[in-house]
């Protein structure tokens, strides 16, 4: 009786310091296996009188049921931490918030050209495109600039040969146009080219311009202002003016450089538009009557006008940047404010 009570006391202290299944399974034969402690006190009972067996064996039967009852209450006590500890480690915070996915977005000089294309079409014109490596022919010579023409030297430009360059405008496009297609023509041409331009905040010897062309029967002066208007308000602002000043381009007569009221002052003046109100954004005319015959239309049945725009100058405007290099530049850090 005293052996059994030894035992459960040690059984007991050993059972609830286990702290895992293992550890269970180890005092498990260790107390009720074949060669356990139990059974080995089971063992010495054939040593006593006959009278004090039953006692004993009772004795020795509700050891047993104690050893039981004490391992099934730690298994539970073991198995229930365990799903604690699992849950807690597993635990899925819902209201931690979400890890944002970077995904890209169009450059900014796309976006701008993306808006004024869009302005286009909804006037009723097409997109047109022209190769980038372009002929003297269509950059010059079918544009009213004869060889010695002082305004290639303006546009001077890198020479393949004596016959190829880069293209130094957009305006190439509007011939190529024009001899492949009988007015009513309405196109847009955005595009990239190329002049021997020294780097600074506001030039770079690549750079994007969009050039416009209509052409059709009684086209005059009065439409290309009025599309001017309604351009610049589409793209700047409602209370937008436009203001034309006399400028010389080969290919068009009259010709004007376009200015538009400053949109950071509203034309009062400020360093944006450098006191002066308004800021030039594009060349335009209306169509050269050489450049028609060209081009094999009757200048004496249509007529039409033509602008060229600074996509670079224009979305500077538009975003509020005084460097064009920064869209050069591909960091990231400033690309994605836009
Ligand atoms: N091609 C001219 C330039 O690059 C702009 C222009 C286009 C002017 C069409 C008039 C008409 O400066």
């Amino acid at each position: 009786m005293l052996q059994l009570d030894v035992m459960l006391k040690n059984a007991e202290r050993e059972i609830l310091s286990a702290t895992d299944m293992k550890k269970i399974e180890e005092l498990k034969v260790q107390y009720l296996g074949k060669k356990g402690e139990l059974t080995q006190v089971l063992r010495g009972m054939s040593a006593l009188a006959p009278e004090d067996r039953p006692a004993a064996g009772k004795a020795a039967n509700d050891a047993r049921e104690k050893l039981n009852q004490l391992f099934s209450d730690a298994e539970k006590i073991i198995s229930d931490k365990a799903v604690k500890e699992r849950l807690y480690e597993e635990r899925l915070d819902v209201t931690v918030p979400g890890r944002k996915q970077d995904i890209g977005h169009t450059h900014p000089l796309t976006q701008v050209i993306r808006k004024i294309e869009n302005i286009f079409i909804g006037l009723g014109y097409q997109i047109a495109e022209g190769p980038e490596v372009e002929s003297v022919h269509y950059n010059f010579d079918q544009l009213n600039a004869p060889d010695n023409h002082p305004s290639r030297d303006e546009q001077d430009t890198f020479y393949f040969d004596a016959k190829r360059l880069l293209r130094t405008q957009t305006s190439p496009v509007q011939a190529r146009v024009m001899e492949n297609n009988a007015p009513p023509i309405r196109i847009i041409c955005p595009g990239r080219v190329y002049r021997a331009d020294e780097v600074d905040a506001t030039h770079s010897p690549i750079f994007h311009q969009i050039e416009a062309l209509v052409v059709d029967k009684d086209i005059t002066m009065g439409n290309l202002v009025a599309t001017l208007k309604l351009f610049a308000k589409e793209m700047f602002g409602e209370e937008t003016e436009v203001r034309l000043r006399p400028h010389y381009f080969p290919f068009t007569e009259p010709s004007a450089e376009v200015d538009v009221s400053c949109w950071v002052c509203k034309g009062k003046g400020c360093p944006v538009c450098k006191y002066e109100g308004f800021i030039e954004i594009l060349g335009a005319g209306m169509v050269h009557p050489n450049v028609l015959r060209n081009c094999g239309i009757d200048p004496d049945v249509y007529s039409g006008f033509a602008f060229g725009l600074g996509v670079e100058r224009t979305a500077m405007a538009v975003f509020g940047i005084n460097d064009l290099r920064l869209f050069y530049e591909n960091d990231a850090r400033f690309l994605s404010q836009f």
